[in-house]
């Protein structure tokens, strides 16, 4: 069934947005998040989820939160990036999941771009040099990152790749969400 992304819903979470039929169940803590923190860490404004429907599925979230990253991580990555700085801003996409029945349609680079858009309306008002995620460590989603986001692999450890894109590197997207 392909998907016609103008239909495409982005929501914010609410408290009492219905949750309860999202399947992430390879990676189950995805999966818990949305259904028994996500709300909690909205409440805290410990990271804002949104919500991605298609006639009326929810099938798909991502969680932004406030981020940083060392200067030496990407002191290599950039040459325009020089300041006596110990950290860079960077937004963290702190969550993300396509429901496993509509993987592979394009749904993730999608919430990817809304991603995108969200953080060039952010940039003219607080400093945001980089996008940062801290990738589950498997081939699918971190060649997903490289190729739909243009991020790089910057530190690794035992489940996770700490990867970041950074925002003068990219074009601004003409889309508006
Ligand atoms: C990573 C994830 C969000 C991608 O979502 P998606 O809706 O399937 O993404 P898309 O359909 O937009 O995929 C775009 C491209 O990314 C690449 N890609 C995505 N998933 C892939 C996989 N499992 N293996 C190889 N390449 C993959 C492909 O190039 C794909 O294009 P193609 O289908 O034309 O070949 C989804 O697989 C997911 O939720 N995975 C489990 C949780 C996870 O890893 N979340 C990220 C946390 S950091």
């Amino acid at each position: 069934m392909p998907i016609d992304f103008k239909n495409l819903d982005f929501s914010l979470l609410a408290q009492d947005s219905d949750v309860s039929s999202f399947r992430c169940s390879e990676y189950f803590d995805l999966e818990d998040f949305i259904k028994s923190n996500a709300k909690r860490y909205q409440e805290d404004r410990i990271a804002i989820t949104y919500l991605v429907h298609y006639e009326n599925h929810l099938i798909g979230f991502f969680s932004l939160a406030m981020g940083c990253i060392t200067a030496a991580s990407v002191k290599d990555m950039n040459r325009n990036v020089h300041y006596d700085e110990k950290k860079y801003p960077a937004l963290l996409l702190a969550r993300k999941a396509t429901h496993e029945d509509y993987r592979r349609m394009g749904i993730g680079s999608h919430m990817l771009k809304y991603v995108f858009a969200t953080v060039f309306r952010l940039c003219p008002f607080v400093g945001c040099r980089f996008i940062k995620v801290n990738a589950i460590k498997n081939d699918g989603t971190l060649n997903f990152y490289k190729t739909y986001g243009g991020f790089r692999e910057i530190t690794e450890s035992a489940d996770t790749v700490e990867m970041v894109v950074d925002l003068n590197e990219v074009d601004v997207p003409d889309r508006s969400f």
